[in-house]
């Protein structure tokens, strides 16, 4: 399971990660929430086979893309031509301070050991007036096929004003979290 959602390798993991309606849900709400402009710079944290890079670009803004799945890094590579794909570890961002006007991350929350640690880094590389989006599943969705048995045991829910509280310990501003049927979006500024 690991292979296929923490850290993507493999053929099984390029099918699902290259699916063009994966995590639709999420993209859209994410994209909705930031609502990118020509003169954004947005980071992508845990951009997966890079279908929210790939539709980030329509919006002209200029896209970036992290992974820690080498796999992912290639797969997005190739699916978003235009955007910049970097390997590297959410824990500690590859990029000078106040690199981006916008961060996305979808899906990717559930997994982080060190959440508060890693929306550090998401504010240290945002401009000041920067906004933050991210989506992740939330509890209620614990043992449903979005978050199925082992691998629901192995992440991370959190409550939404858990999730909230998280994201002001971690210095952001203006945190809102929206719980929809299909998990939480969390939107924030610097
Ligand atoms: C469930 S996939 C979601 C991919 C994509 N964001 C989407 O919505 O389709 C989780 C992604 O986050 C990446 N990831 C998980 N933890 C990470 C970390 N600590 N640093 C960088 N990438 C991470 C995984 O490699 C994987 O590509």
């Amino acid at each position: 399971m690991d292979r296929v959602a923490r850290r993507p390798a493999g053929r099984r993991a390029r099918e699902v990660y290259g699916a063009d309606d994966i995590h639709d849900f999420a993209r859209r709400a994410i994209l909705d929430a930031l609502t990118l402009e020509p003169e954004d710079r947005l980071l992508d944290v845990g951009c997966g086979g890079g279908l929210l890079l790939r539709d980030a670009l329509s919006s002209g803004a200029t896209v970036t893309g992290l992974d820690h799945s080498e796999e992912m890094v290639r797969l997005a590579r190739e699916r978003s031509p235009g955007a910049e794909v970097v390997l590297g570890s959410a824990e500690q961002l590859p990029f000078p301070d106040a690199s981006f006007t916008a961060i996305a991350m979808s899906i990717v929350f559930f997994f982080l050991p060190d959440p508060i640690a890693v929306l550090c880094e998401c504010r240290r590389v945002l401009l000041l007036g920067g906004r933050l989006a991210l989506y992740t599943t939330s509890p209620s969705l614990r043992g449903t096929p979005a978050a199925p048995e082992p691998l629901a045991s192995r992440g991370q829910f959190y409550e939404d004003e858990e999730l909230a509280e998280l994201a002001r310990l971690a210095g952001l501003a203006a945190v809102v979290v929206v719980n929809d049927d299909c998990g939480q979006l969390l939107t924030a500024s610097t």
